[in-house]
């Protein structure tokens, strides 16, 4: 049984779909810590609701970043887990932090990176006039929500979108890969190198392209030349396999 810590820093909606996922899908795999750098927040709540341990290790007032992140490395670390998820954890980790857990450290970013990094990635991409936005599950690497790219989602923007609207419709793609992307780690799908991720195909896949309405609780194959014929406000996922 595989264990995985998550680290939290306010609303939590993406450790409940993961913990969901988990539970549901019979993943081998436990929640063994939900953390937070912040006492009072829902993802607290609601972890403790689904019967998850919870810690607070309180980074109010914590302006050594080194010796604070020393600090939750230990206490992660006590837990020896296989993947610390980082959802919604709203820190920048120190390279000391990110060295020691290298490999089983993931991140989710509402944007398809490396485009509009850093905070308020909705407003980024508003501004940005694109017309495509979505959220990327990516190990993480000292660069500020850099690392390879295991999964993306993208949605598209639509006439009249403000930073609210977009940012929900991210938040449910989000919902459905984060999951999904945890499960692959936890399975040991992925063969990572410093830039590249590839998840090791079950049946011959070379190339696949998803689009919700057609992922259940496992990615679905829809074309190996990336045909996609779906409407446009379906989000799509896209990624290799070998
Ligand atoms: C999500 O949009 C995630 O991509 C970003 O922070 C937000 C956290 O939301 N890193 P939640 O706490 O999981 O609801």
């Amino acid at each position: 049984m595989k264990k995985i810590v998550i680290l939290v820093s306010g609303r939590g909606s993406n450790m409940i779909a993961i913990a969901d996922a988990c539970r549901r899908q019979g993943w081998p795999a436990q929640i063994v810590a939900v953390i937070a750098n912040r006492p009072d927040t829902q993802a607290l709540r609601d972890a403790s609701e689904l019967g998850l341990h919870t810690e607070v290790l309180d980074s109010t007032g914590a302006t050594d970043r080194a010796h604070y992140d020393a600090r939750l490395a230990d206490l992660v670390d006590g837990f020896e887990p296989s993947l610390v998820v980082l959802a919604g954890y709203m820190r920048i980790l120190s390279d000391a932090f990110v060295d020691r857990f290298e490999g089983r450290l993931v991140n989710i970013h509402p944007s398809l990176l490396p485009a509009f990094p850093g905070l308020r990635s909705h407003q980024q991409a508003l501004r940005a006039g694109v017309k495509i936005h979505g959220a990327t599950v990516h190990l993480v690497g000292r660069q500020l929500d850099g690392g390879p790219i295991i999964i993306q989602a993208a949605v598209p923007v639509l006439a009249g979108d403000d930073e609210q609207s977009l940012a929900a419709r991210v938040l449910r793609a989000e919902h459905r890969i984060y999951p999904l992307a945890v499960r692959w780690l936890i399975e040991e799908r992925l063969d990572f190198d410093e830039q590249t991720v590839r998840l090791r195909a079950q049946s011959g896949e070379s190339q696949w392209l998803t689009c919700f309405d057609a992922l259940e609780d496992e990615a679905v194959a829809l074309g190996a030349d990336g045909t996609d014929l779906r409407p446009v406000n379906a989000p799509c996922v896209s990624g290799a396999v070998r």
